[in-house]
């Protein structure tokens, strides 16, 4: 089988690839800039989903296409989730007319209220490859905990860097954040799962965590048990500026992260789990030890307060006379 990765450098695509690999699969991997290196075997195609005819360079060949691609990061694009449904409708179309069987997509838990702008764009993702011609399987996972993700990375820094910790009302939500290996597992077998029809399966963790629960755990795995404070007044503008301030998150991610935060991300069930029958195998606190663990010495606490000490030494110079 071979295997078209679309978003193999991002988090989830940098741990899909050797996964596939491991399993005999030929692999494709993909990137709008030109890459080398990587994995031993890994095939590298450029290819940006919003121009057609590199897709179906890319496509040309393919069994099954990993979509693993967003513009999370380019929130602040005020056309992304035309962006978004445009580069969908393309995969869509050039899997159609190719020989490829299987469209695999990694979406977002639906949550309980409305959707903020980002997480309806990935339902809406979601729908225009299932409404494809090429069978889809849409998997929608909550918070994926893992050192790389930009959510897991604001949740870290909130949790290791703040002396006195503020609850601002979103910090209630539920959901069922799962280990990035997890994630992996589910990925690799959504390629083989006997599938009639085009479907979507919510991939839940093992248990139900609120927000802030998950804040104090991480806290607590590098030994810190902080006061906290209930701030219900916070607004969505204010905490994503909080956000940006402790952790030099991107402020439109972070909007995005809080919006994304009022309601609950609970899953409809866990079939999928059955249908595999690899459910996931990490908990909760294990899936964030690991994570804290594989961080390189610079990021996390270290590397902020060297980044502030850095930007204080370059002010200082700046102003000598
Ligand atoms: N991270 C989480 O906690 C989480 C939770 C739930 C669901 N998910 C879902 O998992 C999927 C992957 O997320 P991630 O966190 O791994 O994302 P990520 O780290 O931000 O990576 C995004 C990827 O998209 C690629 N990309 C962006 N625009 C592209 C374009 N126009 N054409 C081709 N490739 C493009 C980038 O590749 P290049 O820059 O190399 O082109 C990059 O590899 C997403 O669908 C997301 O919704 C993630």
């Amino acid at each position: 089988m071979t295997v078209l990765v679309l978003g193999a450098t991002g988090f989830v695509g940098r741990a899909l690839v050797p996964a596939l690999l491991a399993e005999g699969v030929s692999v494709r991997a993909a990137s709008r800039s030109e890459r080398r290196g990587g994995p031993a075997g890994v095939e590298w195609v450029q290819c940006d989903v919003r121009a057609p005819a590199t897709l179906q360079r890319a496509m040309e060949g393919v069994d099954c296409v990993y979509y693993l691609v967003h513009s999370m990061g380019e929130a602040s694009r005020r056309d992304f989730r035309r962006v978004e449904r445009q580069s969908a409708t393309n995969v869509a179309r050039v899997a159609a007319a190719s020989r490829c069987r299987r469209v695999v997509y990694l979406g977002g838990v639906e949550p309980n209220g409305r959707p903020s702008e980002h997480l309806a764009s990935r339902l809406e993702v979601g729908s225009i490859l299932r409404a494809g011609a090429v069978p889809t399987i849409e998997l929608r996972s909550a918070m994926i905990l893992g050192n790389g993700s930009a959510s897991w990375r604001i949740l870290r820094d909130l949790a290791l860097r703040l002396p006195l910790m503020l609850l601002p009302r979103w910090l209630e939500s539920e959901s069922c954040p799962i280990a990035l290996e997890d994630v992996v597992t589910a990925l690799v077998d959504a390629r083989r799962v006997p599938l009639d029809r085009s479907r979507w399966f919510d991939i839940p963790g093992p248990e139900v965590f609120k927000a802030r629960d998950l804040l104090m755990l991480v806290g607590s795995l590098r030994g810190r048990h902080i006061p906290a404070l209930r701030v219900p007044f916070l607004t969505p503008r204010l905490s994503a500026g909080w956000l940006k301030l402790v952790s030099g998150a991107d402020y439109n991610v972070a909007r995005e992260l809080v919006l994304g935060l009022r309601g609950h991300l609970l899953p409809h069930d866990d079939l999928y789990w059955g249908l595999t029958g690899h459910p996931p195998r990490l908990s909760v606190r294990e899936a964030a030890r690991r994570a804290l663990e594989t961080e390189a010495p610079m990021e996390g606490v270290g590397g902020w307060v060297a980044a502030k000490e850095e930007r204080l030494v370059a002010t200082l110079g700046h102003h000598e006379p």
